[in-house]
This record gives C-alpha cells, sequence and structure tokens, in this order.
C-alpha cells in the first residue's frame, strides 16, 4: 500500500497540542506557542488541522477563513517525515476547506529563501502577487502567494 493512503487528515484538538508544539520547534527559529495553537483550536475563524499517521500527529496546517478570503497561517511537517507528500495532503484539504467556508481567494506569505515552501505552494496552484520587503525581522522579504478558488461546476 502507498504510505500516504494511510495517511488522513482532520481538525486539530487540545491533545494534539504537545506534538504539534514540539514539530513547530523544530521547524522554525521563531516558534508560535502552545497557546498560539490552542487559541487557533478555539478560534471561530480558524481552521487547524493534522495529518496523522497510526494515530501520530505528523504535520498540521493552520488556516483562517475571513468572507471571501482565506489564508494558510502555518504549515510544518515532522522533519524526519518531509519530503512524502504530507504538506500537500494538508494543502489539499484546506483549498477545499476554504471553499466550503465561501472563500474566493487563498493567500499566504512565505520567507523568500524558503524554496521548499515556494515549490510546495506553486505545486498546488498557488502563484506569486508581491513582495513585502524586509518584512521578517526586519531583514528578509516575504513572497505573497495566492491561489483563485473557482468555483467547482
Ligand atoms: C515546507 C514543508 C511544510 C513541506 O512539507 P513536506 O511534507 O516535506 O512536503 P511534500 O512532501 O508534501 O512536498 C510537496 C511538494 O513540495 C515541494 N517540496 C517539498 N519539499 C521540498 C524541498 N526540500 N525542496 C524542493 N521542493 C520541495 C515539491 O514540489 C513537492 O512536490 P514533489 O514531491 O511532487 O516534487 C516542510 O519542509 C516543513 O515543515 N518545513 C518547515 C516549516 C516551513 O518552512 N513551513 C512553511 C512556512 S511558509
Amino acid at each position: 500500500m502507498d504510505a500516504l493512503t494511510k495517511i488522513h487528515v482532520r481538525p486539530m484538538i487540545e491533545q494534539d497540542l504537545d506534538v504539534v508544539a514540539a514539530i513547530e520547534q523544530a521547524s522554525y527559529a521563531t516558534p508560535w506557542s502552545r497557546e498560539h495553537f490552542r487559541d487557533e483550536i478555539s478560534a471561530s475563524y480558524s481552521w487547524p488541522l493534522v495529518a496523522v499517521d497510526e494515530g501520530s500527529v505528523v504535520g498540521y496546517l493552520c488556516l483562517m477563513c475571513l468572507f471571501e478570503e482565506a489564508q494558510v497561517l502555518n504549515v510544518a511537517v515532522s522533519p524526519t517525515l518531509r519530503g512524502r507528500g504530507i504538506a500537500r495532503l494538508l494543502l489539499e484539504r484546506a483549498v477545499v476547506l476554504a471553499r466550503e467556508k465561501g472563500a474566493k481567494r487563498l493567500l499566504l506569505e512565505v520567507r523568500a529563501s524558503n524554496s521548499a515552501a515556494i515549490s510546495l505552494y506553486e505545486r498546488i496552484g498557488f502563484g506569486r502577487t508581491g513582495i513585502r520587503s524586509r518584512y521578517y525581522d526586519h531583514t528578509e522579504d516575504a513572497v505573497l502567494m495566492e491561489k483563485p478558488l473557482k468555483e467547482i461546476p
């Protein structure tokens, strides 16, 4: 069986927070806190997701939907399990969810140096729409990306 077919995506719950926070710590120089993720679980405009492999959380994605715009706020995969299509699975679910919530476009911003993430987003159909100059730590540019969410006939 294809390894990816046994991974499923579901809403993030409180019990996931220890593992989510550990993946976040391993993924970013300035990680979100556990409380930040807890706020994402409880916020009415927020739809955090986890990818689960045999009962273990292996990645997550935080999606915000406000009226016609949705935004991917965070996505990360356990370092040892990258390159297996897990982030793609999470993003594909986020696209479906954003459409269901009525969003017309899905937005995100990413560090200009993060070529793995930029390739991932381009693979899913995001295009570059602009640059926020020296956005990160007053040093690194943010690349703004958008995927239009066309109506499915
Ligand atoms: C970016 C990240 C989420 C990708 O997760 P992943 O599960 O390894 O990604 P996938 O296996 O689903 O890859 C899907 C596509 O992304 C691209 N991609 C992923 N990792 C890549 C890499 N290291 N180099 C180049 N392209 C890459 C490829 O286009 C890939 O498609 P392909 O396998 O058909 O070529 C992961 O590297 C991560 O957690 N990084 C740290 C956190 C981070 O930077 N998040 C993004 C912040 S905006």
